[in-house]
């Protein structure tokens, strides 16, 4: 993406609140994967990470890694409906692409607040039937659920995948991430599942979560590092399933899989029928 357009040619006008002042995470994770789609002050933001974390191309890896063998597995296991929450930029394997290797009509509704990825992720789903991105925030659930794209598509009476990878670390303990998940958990039937990764301070060295932290304070959102006990609280109400709450490389890892950090933890858990999962 440019940063700038040729002289003579009429700006286009941009789509609302697309940043350009400040980094936001959905680019700068751009950068970290080695796409294209972001702006100089999120490269210059993103660069400033690599520095405290020098195998960041791995850890963003991992975690997508993760993503796409949660959603082949669950796509075996039938689940035809998804809802990916904090989608970021379109990349390789995108939820649509590999739940659709298995259950070709899969539907599969992309949220993410930053616009930038509704702008890319249209021209991805042109075509699509059965996809929809949709610019909304995750701090406001019942406006997501509420959507009417999303009702179009989303059938919460029958089994559906919630999920929220590399998401909930740009929340705030005082915006309730707990809560956030409950207020989705209420409208999943059983059968349902939550696939949910999330930067912790458990492995990493201190030093580099702090310089991480201080980087993200000049971007549109702040990143939360927590323990892995803080991790386990998320998945209330549903139980996980093997193997468990584990860093993403160790979910049912496929050999081809190499990157191996301590930097995440990563779990899918199933609806439980009874207040809190198994931990
Ligand atoms: C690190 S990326 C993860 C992308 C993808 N889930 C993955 O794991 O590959 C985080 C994404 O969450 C989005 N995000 C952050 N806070 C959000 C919020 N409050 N509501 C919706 N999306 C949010 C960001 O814009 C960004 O695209």
């Amino acid at each position: 993406m440019t940063d700038s357009l040729p002289s003579g040619l009429p700006a286009p006008r941009p789509p609302v609140d697309l940043r350009l002042d400040r980094p936001t995470p959905a680019r700068m994770y751009d950068h970290f994967l080695g796409g294209k789609d972001n702006f100089a002050v999120d490269r210059e933001a993103a660069e400033r990470v690599k520095q405290a974390i020098p195998n960041t191309y791995e850890i963003v890896w991992e975690n997508r890694f993760f993503l796409q063998r949660a959603v082949r597995y669950l796509a075996e296991a039938g689940i035809d409906q998804y809802l990916d929450l904090g989608t970021g930029l379109p990349t390789q394997g995108n939820v649509h692409e590999i739940a659709r290797e298995i259950i070709p009509d899969a539907r599969v509704v992309y949220v993410d607040n930053d616009p930038i990825v509704l702008a890319h992720g249209r021209s991805l789903l042109a075509g699509s039937p059965g996809t929809t991105v949709i610019t909304a925030d995750m701090r406001e659930p019942h406006a997501i659920l509420g959507n009417t794209d999303l009702q179009a598509l989303i059938d919460f009476s029958r089994p559906v995948a919630v999920l929220f990878v590399a998401v909930l670390h740009f929340i705030r303990d005082s915006e309730d991430p707990a809560g956030i998940v409950k207020a989705f958990r209420g409208m999943m039937t059983s059968g349902s599942y939550l696939v949910l990764s999330h930067l912790t301070t458990d492995g990493p060295p201190p030093a580099a979560v702090t310089r991480t932290v201080e980087v993200y304070e000049s971007a549109t959102s702040p990143i939360v590092f927590r323990s892995r006990n803080q991790i386990s609280q998320l998945f209330d109400g549903f139980a996980l399933q093997r193997p468990g709450l584990v860093r993403p490389w160790q979910w049912r890892p496929e050999p081809a899989d190499t990157m191996h950090t301590k930097w995440l933890y990563a779990g899918v858990a199933q609806i439980s029928d009874t207040p809190t999962g198994r931990h």
